[in-house]
This record gives C-alpha cells, structure tokens and sequence, in this order.
C-alpha cells in the first residue's frame, strides 16, 4: 500500500470511542469472485489499528472458506445465523450493533443488496445490519447487466437515501468477461471508505485547501526545473483532513500521488483534485478556493524561481558548444500571498513547511513570523523529503512546540490536523 494511505490510530485519536466501541470494525463479505479481495481488505484495517470481525453469507462460503479470515485475525468469522460454532453467545446478530464503529460490505452481491433494503433478517449477514445503526458502507460487484438493471439501481437508491456509504463499482472487463461497470472497485476506495465511516468525524462542514508535490518550471520544449518531492505528504494530510469529513481541495503539483477521485464515494463530502504544473498555477487554483476555505495546509515544495524561458523548440547543443548560464526570475510565494489576505481576526488557519539544511527551531520561528502562518512543521533535508517517515520540530502562534521523531507521515498527518484544528 502506497506510504500516505498506511494511517494506524490508536483509541487516544478516537475520543468519542464509547460504550466499548473502539478501533473495530465489521466486515460482511457475500457471494462474488471477489470475495477472496476481503482478504486484503481485512490486512489493511488491521495495520490500521482496528480489528475485524467478518460474517461470509452463505453465498460467499461458495467461493471463500472461513479458514484463512480466521488465520489472518479476523474474529469472530460469523458463518452462520443458527447454530453457528464460531460464535461465542447466542446474540451473534446483535454483536457488531454492540461493538463496532462501521459496517462494510465488500463485496455485496445483488442479493444482499436486497436483503438489506427491505430490512430481511433471513441470512446474518443482513440481520446484523438489521441491527446496527452505525454507519453503514456498500462496495457492490457483480455482473455488469446486473449492476444496470433498474431492480438494483432501485435498490441503490434507496440505500443512497438512507446515507448509506455507496462505493460504485469499477469499469472494466469483469469475472464473467462482460465489459462494463460492475468488478468490485479499486480496495485502496474500500479501505478508505471504511476508515471514514469509523472514525470520528469532527471536521465534517469544514473546507480544506492543501497544496502538495513540486512545481515544474518549464525552460524550453523538453527541459524544466522542478524538485524531488512525491507529495507524500501533503496527500496524508489531504486524506486525514477528508477522513475526518472536511471537504478537501487538494491543488497538487505534477506526479504527486494517488488520491480518490472525487465520486469514489458516495455519500462524503468529495476529496477535489487540482493538478497544475506552474508555482503560477498552484497560486492561481489555491487563490480560486481559498476565501471558501477554512484551513490551508502548504506543503508544496514551490520552486522559487523559474528560468526564463527559451520557448517551445527544443535549445540545440550547437546554440552553447562552450556552456551557457541561465536567468532566473523569483515566483510567487503561495502560502505568504494567501496568509496575507486574512483579514484580522480571520478564523481561516494557515499551517506551512519549512525544509532546512541546519537551525531548525530558529528557521521555523523565522518562518512563523516571516509567512503569517498559525503553525510552521520544519524538518531537515534528508529526513522527510521523499521518505515514507518524517522527523519534525512544530511551533505555533501560540508558542507551544513539539519535537516528533520518524513518524510516519499519516499518523504525523492526523496530529498535525488534531492541533491545527485546535488553534
Ligand atoms: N511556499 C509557498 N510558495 C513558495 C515557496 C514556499 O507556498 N514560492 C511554502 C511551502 O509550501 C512551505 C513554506 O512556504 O509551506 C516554506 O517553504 P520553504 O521552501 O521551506 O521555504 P521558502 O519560503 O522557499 O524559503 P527558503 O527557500 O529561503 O528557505
């Protein structure tokens, strides 16, 4: 899994955790050959910090077998509405309503679907969902026909108005070999989806702008000026901020990484992308949000000077056979031009980076003043850029500082937005 999807919470980042509802989950897993992709699904919420119940309807002990959930950790692995071994109290129906932050359903086949919208407590799969009244998430897959008959886009719909958490399937060609819309979708969606639907959701009617990845400079046809940043992150801190229900516009620089795309799903404030390539237009996309915005979160690495620039041809050997020196002129500074818009006594919250060779502390409180910015996070070249970890020293208007050492950018991204949000 890609470094800035790799979250683990612990109960301390869920403070609403009550009633023994802590870091769990519920995983419901029907008939599909997609089934066995529970599997993984089950793995990556683990390394997340939460442990997985699962229930294999009937349909899914076609294609899956309890056994290796189990291996895995899953407990219990509910396979049965009577009479069911693994289950340790006769309330096996009632026990995710009791326990667990979210439901899932992934895959979820055409026929549970329908047993989930009339309520049907015949399998146990739909009767715990019966019984619980958190939120609930559902990642169909089936057969393309099946996915467009309108019997299922009814039952779509009404899921969709109950708030169900809806994750569409993907495009493609399918088991069966039909093309079209139907396969289970990408599981870094699925994942995601059940993170959100388990955690808390605090800054759900808040706007975020995040600015992440290099600039790129163009100097002639083929050549440009640009820096090794992967985004990494800022797309943690754009996921921790959407997985706590903000609306995320996330204006990120060319060959940053993945993220969801906006209708990935359903149901949640989206997560909007802007790709630029320009500091020009990183400034122009951020500055077309940023009065919506109620937090911005800079952590581009801007390039802050461009060459001038040759044009479109391609600059020849032959024009410099002794070597050639290039101008450059000084571009914007986004976070600084931003931050200087607030008026005073704006609750927008500004949080910046510094990446320095040496004086850290001193750079960071340089650049609390210098930018405007509510938080300044500083970390030294080498230990947080391109790297799946990052060690750092934050300071804040207020004065207060903290010194965190290689942590791993989505578990620094959730402290960050938890202190960020507290300013
Ligand atoms: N930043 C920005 N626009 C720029 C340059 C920097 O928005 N043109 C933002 C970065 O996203 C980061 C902060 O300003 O949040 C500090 O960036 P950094 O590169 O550490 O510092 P600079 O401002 O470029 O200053 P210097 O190069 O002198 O350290």
């Amino acid at each position: 899994m890609e470094a800035h999807l790799a979250f683990r919470f612990s109960p301390a980042d869920v403070p609403d955790a009550e009633n023994g509802r802590g870091l769990r989950l519920q995983l419901g897993v029907c008939g599909s050959v997609a089934a066995y992709r529970a599997l993984d699904l089950l793995r990556q919420w683990q390394d997340a910090g939460f442990s997985v119940g699962v229930t294999l309807t009937p349909s899914a002990q076609r294609f899956v077998t309890p056994l290796p959930f189990e291996a895995l950790g899953a407990t219990p692995v509910y396979t049965s509405l009577f009479e069911d071994p693994r289950a340790s109290s006769p309330f096996a129906h009632l026990e995710p309503g009791q326990t667990c932050r979210a439901f899932v359903v992934a895959p979820a086949s055409a026929a549970t679907l329908e047993r989930l919208v009339r309520g049907a407590a015949d399998e146990l799969l739909p009767c715990q969902a019966l019984a619980f009244r958190g939120p609930l998430v559902v990642a169909p897959a089936m057969n393309p026909a099946m996915w467009e008959h309108p019997a299922t886009r009814h039952n779509i719909d009404i899921l969709r108005s109950r708030g169900v958490m809806i994750v569409p399937p993907g495009t493609g060609r399918t088991a069966c070999g039909d093309l079209g819309q139907g396969r289970l979708a990408d599981l870094r969606h699925i994942y995601l989806a059940g993170l959100r639907a388990a955690l808390p959701q605090d800054l759900a009617g808040t706007r975020a702008l995040v600015t992440l990845g290099p600039t790129r400079e163009v100097w002639d046809g083929v050549r440009f000026w640009s820096n090794a940043s992967t985004g990494t992150m800022g797309a943690s801190l754009a996921l921790a901020l959407w997985l706590r229900g903000a609306e995320v516009h996330a204006v990120c620089g060319p060959g940053a990484v993945w993220l969801p795309s906006e209708n990935a799903i359903e149901g949640v404030a989206p997560l909007y992308r802007h790709d630029v390539t320009s500091a020009k237009e990183m400034l122009e996309a951020s500055m077309e949000v940023w009065s919506q915005m109620d937090m911005g979160i800079f952590t581009a690495a801007v390039a802050d000077y461009s060459p001038e620039s040759r044009g479109p041809a391609k600059f020849k050997k032959s024009e410099a056979p002794e070597g050639f020196s290039l101008r450059f002129t000084p571009n914007p500074d986004i976070l600084r031009t931003l931050a200087a818009k607030r008026k005073n006594g704006s609750p927008q919250k500004v949080m910046g980076f510094a990446a320095e060779s040496g004086n850290l502390a001193t750079a960071v409180q340089g650049k609390l003043l210098s930018k405007r910015a509510d938080m300044i996070v500083g970390n030294l070249l080498g230990d947080g850029f391109g790297t799946a970890e990052n060690t750092v020293h934050v300071a804040d208007r207020h004065g207060r500082t903290a010194d965190w050492s290689r942590l791993p950018k989505p578990v620094l991204a959730w402290r960050l937005v938890s202190w960020l949000a507290s300013l």
